[in-house]
């Protein structure tokens, strides 16, 4: 089993996406993927009713998630993490025990070379065109992640 984390600040608009969007592409006997915040804000919550929407209306249901934040032990239980931007990178390396753990870091958008903005922008704060500009980012970058990951190519 190969196991992916997804992390943004909240664990409610961004991560909830990703984790919803890369779970759809991959087969659950051999793929494990989860979300989770750095900030404890939104734990226990559901995803941001935007996510839930603009996900929806792309054929993925994320509303059986729940918000949780991020723990050191996710070190040990994931293969892969990645975070939406470089404030949650800063906030999940802060953590990190040994270069194992920083190793399996990365922002996702540093994975697709066709998508220029390094960052997948924060939505919390706007409407909902900004949560369909997320979408389509991270569709793209789980596009590729889910190719690199079934081919071992990553
Ligand atoms: P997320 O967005 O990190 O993509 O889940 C946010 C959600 C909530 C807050 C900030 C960002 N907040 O400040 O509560």
């Amino acid at each position: 089993m190969t196991s992916i984390l997804m992390v943004c600040l909240g664990n409610i608009c961004r991560s909830p996406l990703a984790h919803g969007i890369l779970e759809s592409k991959l087969h659950s006997d051999q793929f494990y993927v989860d979300s989770a915040g750095t900030a404890n804000y939104h734990v226990g919550d559901s995803p941001d009713h935007r996510s839930i929407d603009v996900a929806k209306s792309n054929g993925i249901d994320i509303s059986n998630q729940r918000g949780r934040q991020f723990k050191v032990s996710d070190f040990d239980t994931f293969d892969y993490i990645y975070t939406m931007d470089d404030s949650n990178y800063q906030n999940v390396i802060a953590l990190a025990r040994n270069t194992d753990d920083i190793g399996k870091v990365r922002c996702i958008l540093e994975l697709e070379d066709s998508i220029k903005i390094k960052h997948v922008p924060d939505p919390y704060y706007g409407g909902i065109s900004g949560f369909q500009d997320v979408f389509q980012l991270l569709e793209k970058a789980c596009n590729t992640l889910s190719k690199k990951l079934q081919n071992s190519d990553i």
